[in-house]
């Protein structure tokens, strides 16, 4: 079974671990399109085209299913492309239902990009729950995600600044939980916790990802609340810039979380990146 996994970076990796915990023997094909990350303030139609040419690439390499791991692409592109898609597409959005049923007397801090949080797709999910309106305190963190996706030595540094100066403000007495709307602030929840004062629950929707993505491909997903992760995957990476460098980056993130990736057939990157992108080797 083949899954495609699709972000504009490293984001998508916490998502793609989640998913190993359910289904640990697929082959997963991991997509990041750093050509054009950050995609969080960029316009929701250029996001819109970049996740088309994604799932195409899927469809040529012959995935059974593709996760969208990336709240911003799935604000902005899950509806349109499940209109033509011929496989399941999962997408991914705020686990904003579990941090309000979870912490019933709590006001919800949910972060995320200016996408997320202006689109049409949030709205509605905060209509249709109740008191989500009222409960609920969108933040937009515009440049968040793209320290995270440096990883550079003074990283963790710059994300606790920008948490003092941008998030710490926004924790009112009220707020008992923060949901992260964004994958690739799965990688800094400790950071937020620290910074919001050490007692904050912390909540993400990649396990919901993988619930879905097993029931989407008809696989039980049994009564355990945290799998363990494996400890080699299938996996095969490709970015679509810089793509040596973050595939590198990307096998040292996946190792510290106790996962290193069988070798796998290379990808067609050259032509994996034209308009017209060849099949991936099986
Ligand atoms: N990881 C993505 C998300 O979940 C996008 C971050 C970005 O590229 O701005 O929203």
């Amino acid at each position: 079974m083949r899954i495609g996994i699709f972000d504009s970076g490293i984001g998508g990796l916490s998502t793609l671990l989640a998913c190993l915990r359910r289904l640990p023997d697929a082959h997963y094909l991991f997509y990041g399109d750093s050509a054009h990350a950050p995609y969080g303030d960029k316009s929701p139609a250029q996001v819109r085209q970049w996740t088309e040419e994604a799932y195409a690439w899927f469809i040529s390499a012959g995935v059974d299913a593709v996760v969208l791991a990336c709240n911003t692409a799935t604000s902005a592109a899950v509806a349109p492309l499940r209109e033509r898609a011929d496989i399941p597409i999962i997408g991914i959005e705020p686990a904003i239902r579990k941090a309000l049923t979870d912490h019933p007397q709590s006001g919800v801090l949910l972060l995320a990009t200016s996408i997320t949080v202006n689109g049409e797709k949030l709205r509605n999910l905060l209509g249709r729950l109740e008191n989500g309106q009222e409960r609920v305190r969108p933040l937009a963190c515009s440049g968040l995600a793209e320290i995270i996706e440096t990883q550079d030595t003074d990283w963790s540094a710059r994300v606790r600044r920008y948490l003092q100066m941008r998030v710490q403000p926004a924790r009112t007495a009220d707020i008992g939980v923060v949901v992260l709307g964004c994958t690739h602030y799965c990688w800094i929840n400790n950071l937020i916790n620290d910074t919001l004062g050490g007692d904050i629950a912390v909540v993400d929707g990649n396990d919901g990802v993988a619930r879905q993505l097993c029931r989407r491909l008809g696989v039980p997903i049994g009564t355990d609340t945290a799998p363990s992760l494996p400890r080699h995957a299938r996996i095969s990476l490709y970015f679509t810039a810089d793509n040596d460098v973050k595939s590198r980056l990307a096998r040292q993130l996946l190792a510290a979380s106790g996962v290193s990736m069988d070798r796998q057939p290379d990808l067609p990157h050259a032509r994996a990146c034209s308009s017209n992108p060849g099949p991936a080797g099986r």
